[in-house]
C-alpha cells in the first residue's frame, strides 16, 4: 500500500480524469462525474468504431478496453472510469493490474441496492448479453440475490436506439416494452440498468412501467461517488484554482466526435 501511494504521487493532480465507453452510453456516467467534481477536467473517449461491444466475444472486448485505457493513459489521465458494464465485466481485473498504480473505476451492476430495496422480492436486471453471462454479474447475483428472484433480460436493440438518437420514437417504446415484459409479469418492483447506454432510455422506460410501483436503479451516481473516494484516498483532487476542461475523443470519425459533444451537452 505504501509503495502504491508513493507511485500514485507521480500522477498529477491537475491531470484529467478519463471516462471511456464503447460509444455514447458512458456519457450518462460522465454527467454524474462532472456533477460530483465540477473542477476536474474530463477526457471522454467513446470508441464509436467498434460499438456495440455487448455481443462481441470476451477476448475481443478485453482487447478493445485495453486499447481505450492505453489511449487515455497517453492523454495523461490520473484516473480512468470504465463507463461500460460490458468492458468492466470482460477486463477490469486485467486493466487494474496492467495500469497500476493508476486507479481504475469500473461499473458495478446495482444489484445490491435493488435487492435491499425490493418489497416484492423480484428484481429485474437489464444489461448486454456479454455482461449478463459474465463472472462479475454471476458473483454479484450470488452475493446479494439470496432470497430474491432475479429476472434478467438483455436490452436487445437498446444500444442501437441510443447510438442513432432514436430514444424518443415509437420504435424505442416497443423495444423497451418487449424487453421488460417478462420481469414485469414476474412482479419486479426494481429494475436495474446494467448498461450505461440505458439511462438515455429512462423517459421511455418510466412511461412503460408507470403505475406499477417500479423503481429504476441507475448505478452512475454511485460510480461518481467512488471516483470522489479514490481522489480522496490518493490525494489526487485538482488544485482549487484549476479551470475544468472537457474533451471528447473517439476511434471513429470527426462526425461521431461532434455527436459525442452534442449528446454530452444534451445530457446535462
Ligand atoms: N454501454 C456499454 C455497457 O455499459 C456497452 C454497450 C455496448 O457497446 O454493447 O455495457
Amino acid at each position: 500500500m505504501l509503495q502504491l501511494l508513493k507511485d500514485v504521487d507521480k500522477l498529477s493532480n491537475n491531470a484529467p480524469i478519463g471516462v471511456f465507453d464503447s460509444g455514447l452510453g458512458g456519457l450518462t456516467v460522465w454527467r454524474e462525474v462532472r456533477r460530483a467534481l465540477p473542477a476536474e477536467s474530463l477526457v471522454y473517449l467513446g470508441d464509436g468504431k467498434n460499438c456495440p461491444y455487448g455481443s462481441r466475444p470476451r477476448e475481443e472486448v478485453r482487447r478493445l478496453a485495453d486499447e481505450a485505457v492505453a489511449f487515455l493513459v497517453a492523454q495523461g489521465c490520473k484516473l480512468v472510469v470504465v463507463a461500460c458494464n460490458t468492458a468492466t465485466a470482460a477486463a477490469i481485473d486485467f486493466l487494474r493490474e496492467k495500469y497500476a498504480p493508476m486507479p481504475i473505476v469500473g461499473m458495478e451492476p446495482a444489484v445490491k441496492p435493488a435487492c435491499l430495496a425490493t418489497r416484492s422480492g423480484v428484481v429485474g436486471v437489464l444489461a448486454t448479453e456479454r455482461s449478463l453471462d459474465g463472472e462479475l454479474f454471476r458473483r454479484t447475483a450470488a452475493r446479494y440475490g439470496d432470497g430474491v428472484d432475479l429476472v434478467t433480460a438483455p436490452g436487445r436493440g437498446f444500444v442501437e436506439l441510443v447510438e442513432n438518437d432514436l430514444e424518443a420514437t415509437p420504435e424505442a417504446e416497443a423495444t423497451v416494452r418487449a424487453a421488460v415484459a417478462e420481469m414485469l409479469e414476474h412482479g419486479a418492483d426494481q429494475i436495474v440498468l446494467g448498461c450505461t447506454h440505458y439511462p438515455f432510455l429512462l423517459p421511455v422506460l418510466e412511461r412503460v412501467v408507470a403505475g406499477r410501483g417500479v423503481t429504476v436503479v441507475d448505478p452512475s451516481p454511485a460510480v461518481a461517488r467512488r471516483v470522489v473516494q479514490l481522489l480522496d484516498r490518493y490525494g489526487l483532487h485538482v488544485d482549487p484554482a484549476h479551470r475544468a476542461e472537457y474533451t471528447f475523443r473517439t476511434f471513429a470519425d470527426e462526425a461521431y466526435r461532434l455527436r459525442l459533444e452534442r449528446k454530452a451537452l444534451g445530457a446535462l
